[in-house]
């Protein structure tokens, strides 16, 4: 997989650690253009709480992650800002939190980088007709693009993921943007890893902060990566999918769709299929996939469809 190319990139590397409170100054600049676009700011890392803010844990000091800020444009709204791992080498999993949630070190850095559909979700997401009372979940969020304009438009949405590190990447983008705190929840499809350690101290507050409850809708851009053979995802949002809930995954045209959408069926879930695929256009890059919507079978559409994005 690929991540997206910056666009209209900013460049600010710092390191992050697991267990830094107080913030820690960023680390040496490796040469003179990062020395000048080192950023000030404070340094997260950690794991979240029940309540959605972080617990600092204490680590020793040792090599940890680099990150990027960078300008995200959205088709039709204001850009975000955005933190993110710097690139795919990444790793840091110091106290072994990730290993023990089933998350390899070549798995480690996904949650972390700019992939192309995370923004079409978020553009998909920005034009959406609101709906009074609508419960949102993004599953997988990674970065959380289509959750932070969700929450900027003032949906109630949460956003949830497996890895250690969403959460307090979240803490930061929110912080970069200027917007209030917004809700956020462990969510692992397939937990038996994480249900299978309940006693080990540091997955304590993960488990307390599981997803819970139904959700009118229920999101995801580039999910469907790995075959999933045991259909842990189709189970996850069959839990998680309230009365007459939609679902709208975003896929690069992985491979796996053909297998989720038969998943899905198995639940009752029918699929309708959207080309997003799109030239460059100005300042977005081009695009290849679809948006994917299930819905249970006899439950009526409702009234707002998905609309295509103005061009
Ligand atoms: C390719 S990344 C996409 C991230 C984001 N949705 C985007 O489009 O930018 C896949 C995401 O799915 C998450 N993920 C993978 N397996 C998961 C699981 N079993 N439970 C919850 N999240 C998972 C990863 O941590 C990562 O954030």
């Amino acid at each position: 997989m690929r991540p997206a190319r910056c666009v209209a990139c900013t460049i600010a590397t710092h390191r992050g650690s697991q267990g830094v409170t107080p913030p820690l100054p960023p680390a040496a600049p490796r040469n003179a253009v990062d020395a000048k676009a080192i950023d000030k700011g404070r340094i997260l890392a950690g794991s979240p709480t029940t309540s959605g803010s972080l617990t600092w844990l204490r680590a020793p000091a040792m090599p940890g992650y680099l990150t990027k800020q960078e300008s995200v444009p959205i088709a039709g709204v204001d850009n975000l800002l955005i933190r993110s791992l710097l690139d795919r080498q990444q790793f840091s999993d110091p106290l072994g939190v990730a290993e023990r949630l089933g998350i390899s070190s070549a798995t480690w850095p996904l949650f972390g980088l700019l992939w192309p559909s995370g923004a079409q979700l978020a553009a998909r997401m920005a034009l959406r007709p609101l709906r009074t009372h609508e419960r949102v979940l993004e599953i997988g969020c990674g970065l959380g693009l289509a959750s932070l304009v969700c929450h900027r438009r003032g949906v109630d949405v949460t956003a949830s993921d497996c890895h250690p590190l969403a959460n307090p990447f979240l803490l930061e983008n929110l912080r970069l943007n200027a917007l209030p705190p917004m809700k956020y929840r462990t969510g692992q499809w397939g937990s038996t890893p994480l249900v299978a350690q309940r006693e080990h101290p540091h997955n304590a507050p993960l488990l307390a902060s599981a997803v819970q409850g139904q959700f009118d809708l229920i999101m995801g851009s580039d999910v469907l990566y790995e075959r999933d053979v045991r259909a842990t995802l189709a189970s996850f949002i069959d839990r998680h999918a309230g009365a007459g809930a939609q679902i709208w995954i975003v896929d690069p045209n992985r491979g796996n769709r053909s297998a989720f959408n038969k998943q899905m069926a198995a639940h009752g879930f029918e699929v309708t299929e959207e080309r997003l695929d799109h030239p460059v256009r100005g300042d977005l890059p081009a695009y290849k996939g679809r948006l994917l919507v299930y819905q249970r079978n006899g439950c009526d559409a409702p009234p707002e469809s998905p609309s295509a994005p103005s061009p």
